[in-house]
């Protein structure tokens, strides 16, 4: 997927608390590339330190248990220069965290960023952003997940990182 040999990819995957939408999609990549056999290294940080050494919401891991997806070990972080040197992609969930992301990425870095839902930033950001369910209704965690299992195995298929 990569190009350099048998190395997984390693993708970060970031929000703006990383207790909700990030440790999600960090979970639910993990579990399909497990599923298919996929060499990769899966990690998610908050652009915020609101909520540094949590676990994830409570919503958000029932979300995940639903399928089978067990996100409660994951603990929040927040975004550091070193991730650009450490991962192949830095994917954010929205508009406002790509370009906090953007904004923090040091003049040379092999890393490249992109919005989850849209790596390669072919259509309008707003249309590719993942709602932040956080103040949402009670099914906004479950429309969340959807959308990010859906956004995961498009991922996955894409071949992007070849
Ligand atoms: P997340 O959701 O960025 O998907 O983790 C949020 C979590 C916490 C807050 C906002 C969004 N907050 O304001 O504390």
């Amino acid at each position: 997927m990569n190009g350099s040999g048998n190395r997984p990819v390693r993708i970060l995957l970031v929000c703006l608390g990383n207790i909700c939408r990030s440790p999600m999609a960090e979970g639910i990549l993990r579990h399909l590339a497990n599923m298919e056999n996929f060499p990769l290294e899966a990690d998610s940080a908050g652009t915020a330190d609101y909520h540094t050494g949590e676990a994830p919401d409570r919503r958000a891991v029932d979300a995940c248990a639903d399928s089978g997806i067990d996100i409660s070990p994951l603990r929040a972080r927040q975004l550091v220069h070193a991730d650009f040197y450490c991962f192949d992609w830095i994917l954010a969930m929205d508009r406002n965290n790509l370009r906090h992301v953007q904004g923090m990425a040091p003049l040379e870095h092999a890393c490249r960023v992109g919005l989850f839902l849209d790596p390669g930033g072919r259509h309008p950001v707003e249309e590719r952003s993942v709602p932040d369910p956080y103040y949402g209704r009670a099914d906004a965690f479950h429309q969340c997940f959807q959308t990010l299992y859906s956004g995961a195995r498009i991922l996955l298929g894409q071949h992007l990182f070849s």
